[in-house]
């Protein structure tokens, strides 16, 4: 057990918010020189969600936040923290937090956003998790929402055919039984690959201007081989070094929540942990990548569908721009909270 937990962190509620819109891979080969063909071979990926132009990632990000009070039942007056994790917040600050935290009448919570582009929300929810542990807080939210379809290049044909908006998220409580919760978790950075995935413009070193603006600057792009190759390593590296040093193979797993990225990536990671197609969730086939909502979205629906019990080890892992990547392994609570 580790000295820095007093408490143990247990998600007791999930949920998620999807747009209506369907964009289907069909309907993105008008627009760029692709097939559906093509997309699902390579990534897995037969449709996504995009959300109206008019709106912004916190119309997702405070339907899940309603959702799980609504699921819940909880008083929102009792959340002492909110954390969104975001690569598309509504504008460089106000954080999106904060525009949640007002829209839900979280009055007792402090706020802010996280940016760890796909790894995000699992950077997010042990950043959580410490609030909790040292007996600081009793209860956090946690929201990875993003609007992709707002930095997206539809002439792209790189970037364009694999993300998608969604947003999802988690209630996290504090239970006087530490061992379970949290169990341990591996994150990692490699700040030194800045040019692989990223978006140049609009921060501090290319302000939005008319020439970043005709250049671009504002969207999406990435050396899609070096991301996969990155991405195949990692995913696999983080979740099996996390398992091994808590004396644990896929086997005591009974859910792997990867991030939603390409299909073949989340099955090079199963492979190497030689897990069963039924303890890995996927559902990039229908939602794309959604970044920081990916793993919320897939934990929420597993929530939903009952798919753990009480003791039952779950792990997941993120991989993203940055670079980022990191792994967190829970053993599901219930009667915390
Ligand atoms: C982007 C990705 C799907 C491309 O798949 P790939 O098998 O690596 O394909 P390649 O990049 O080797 O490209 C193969 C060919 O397909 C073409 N191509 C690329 N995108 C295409 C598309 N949407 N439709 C059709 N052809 C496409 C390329 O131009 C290339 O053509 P060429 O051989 O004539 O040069 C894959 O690299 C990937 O998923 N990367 C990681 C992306 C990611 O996860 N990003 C977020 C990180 S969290």
């Amino acid at each position: 057990m580790q000295p820095w937990r007093k408490y143990g962190a247990v998600v007791t509620e999930a949920a998620h918010f999807l747009p209506e819109r369907i964009v289907t891979n069909a309907d993105v080969s008008q627009l760029v020189d692709t097939t559906d063909e093509w997309i699902l071979e390579r990534t897995g990926i037969k449709e996504r969600r995009f959300l109206d132009e008019d709106k912004p990632t916190s119309y997702m990000a405070i339907h899940a936040a309603r959702s799980l009070l609504d699921k819940s039942g909880i008083d929102p007056l009792t959340i002492d923290l909110v954390i969104v994790a975001t690569v598309t917040p509504d504008m460089v600050f106000p954080a999106t937090a904060c525009i949640v935290q007002a829209a839900i009448g979280a009055e007792n919570a402090w706020a802010f956003d996280l940016s760890a582009a796909c790894s995000g929300f699992v950077y997010s929810l042990v950043t959580a998790s410490q609030f909790i542990h040292s007996g600081a807080h009793r209860r956090v939210m946690v929201i990875g929402a993003d609007k992709m379809s707002s930095i997206l290049d539809m002439t792209d044909r790189n970037t364009c055919v694999l993300f998608g908006d969604g947003a999802g998220g988690v209630i996290l409580d504090r239970c006087e039984n530490s061992s379970i919760g949290l169990v341990d978790f591996l994150h990692r950075a490699d700040g030194s690959d800045k040019s692989s995935l990223n978006v140049l413009g609009g921060g501090s070193l290319n302000p939005a201007s008319h020439e970043s603006v005709d250049q671009g600057l504002h969207f999406v792009r990435q050396d899609g081989r070096s991301v996969f190759k990155f991405a195949v390593s990692k995913m696999a590296e983080v979740s099996v070094e996390l398992l091994d040093r808590n004396g644990l193979t896929g086997r005591d797993l009974k859910l792997f929540i990867p991030h939603q990225a390409n299909l073949r990536i989340i099955d090079a990671a199963a492979e190497r942990m030689k897990l069963p197609q039924e303890k890995v969730l996927v559902n990039i086939d229908r939602f794309a990548n959604t970044t920081a909502a990916t793993i919320p979205i897939a934990l929420s629906q597993a929530f939903d569908e009952k798919r753990f019990q009480h003791e039952d080890l779950l792990l997941m892992t993120g991989v993203g721009a940055g670079l980022t990547w990191g792994s967190a392994l829970f053993r599901w609570g219930e009667n915390c909270g």
